[in-house]
């Protein structure tokens, strides 16, 4: 049920890089769950494509992609009525707060984050002092909106609890400034692997038959998932060790609203050839459906535009309330109106 007491209803952000292909990974481990949190919650969905270029990025792709990331939002349900939806760059207290906040924290904690080893370790020609500091500007991103949730894939949970740490370092010197946000994860579907490395997450980076786009179509979903990396048993059982199985299994279950256990029921007696077919149907049927409302929502770029106009107004006035306390907090001279 829709909660309209405003009073009481906590804040939300989240986002999502624009850059590679958001794949059914982004999907069941953010996008849908941001629908549902939609009716309860002041949501603030952004696309960061800041942050996207930490690692090289082709310039027209980029605005293409940032335009496809929005239409996506609003073909898997995200209401730009109920919700603040906007590009990170055109609310620019986010790169302001970033520089004050680079300022308490530490080389160390940003040394230890896993994303910048992974991604310092893939691009070792581009190790940029913004992907070093990626999590810096991801705790403005938050604090800004004095978030209380954010809703996230486990991937994202470390630098979470460095934007509470950071929040917390801040608060501690100057008194009350930010809220403590709290990561928003659920049980299932948070990490989807890729088909062909089960032990590695599914990226939007991956060009290859790792990972679904939400963007594929029928017969390109249908051959990846054949080709899905499996082990040599034969039974449909979430078992240790059966990365694979395990995370097609993750997969159905998500696409099809039913529980691992549910769908191991379904699948008894049956082999891997069967249930594949099946997880590639439930996958091709649903994303067709958002495709065909992505491709409605894309062609008409006024109403694109005209969001993203809205969105940064909302988002901008809320931002430089905050910002404002920062700036006075930290001693920086405010002129007299
Ligand atoms: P990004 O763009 O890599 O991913 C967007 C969201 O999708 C989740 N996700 C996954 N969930 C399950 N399985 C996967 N294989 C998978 N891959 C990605 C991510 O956890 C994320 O929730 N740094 C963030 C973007 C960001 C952000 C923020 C998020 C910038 N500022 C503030 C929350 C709040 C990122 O790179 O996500």
């Amino acid at each position: 049920m829709e909660n309209t007491n405003t009073e009481q209803r906590k804040t939300i952000f989240s986002g999502i890089q624009p850059s590679g292909n958001i794949t059914i990974g982004n999907y069941l481990g953010a996008l849908r769950n941001w629908v549902k949190l939609q009716y309860e919650y002041d949501c603030l969905y952004c696309i960061v494509d800041m942050h996207s270029i930490t690692v090289r990025q082709n310039p027209a792709e980029l605005r293409r992609r940032s335009l496809e990331v929005l239409a996506l939002y609003l073909a898997v349900g995200i209401d730009p009525e109920k919700n603040i939806i906007f590009l990170q760059s055109h609310v620019p207290a986010h790169a302001e707060l970033a520089w004050v906040l680079n300022c308490y924290t530490m080389f160390g904690e940003l040394s230890r984050m896993t994303q910048f080893k992974d991604k310092a370790a893939k691009h070792p020609e581009n190790v940029n002092a913004g992907l070093f500091t990626y999590p810096v500007l991801m705790a403005a991103d938050i604090l800004l909106y004095q978030a209380d949730l954010v809703p996230v894939g486990q991937d994202q949970k470390q630098h979470i609890e460095l934007t509470r740490d950071i929040a917390e370092r801040f608060n501690g010197i100057y008194g009350e400034t930010f809220k403590i946000p709290e990561p928003y994860i659920p049980k299932e579907g948070t990490k989807i692997m890729s088909l062909t490395e089960p032990t590695k997450k599914m990226s939007k980076s991956d060009t290859g038959g790792g990972s679904i786009s939400m963007l594929d179509d029928r017969d390109t979903i249908v051959r990846k998932i054949k080709r899905a990396v499996t082990d040599s048993g034969s039974e449909v059982k979430y078992a240790e060790g059966k990365d694979g199985i395990n995370n097609l299994l993750t997969i159905y279950a998500g696409f099809t609203r039913k529980t691992i256990a549910e769908a191991e029921k379904e699948f008894e007696g049956k082999g891997y050839g069967d249930f594949k077919l099946a997880v590639a149907e439930v996958v091709a049927d649903e994303l067709g459906r958002i495709q065909a409302e992505f491709n409605r929502r894309l062609a008409d770029k006024e109403q694109l535009n005209a969001i993203l106009k809205n969105g940064s107004e909302r988002a901008a006035y809320l931002a430089r309330k905050t910002l404002s306390k920062v700036y006075r907090k930290v001693g920086f001279y405010i002129l007299e109106k």
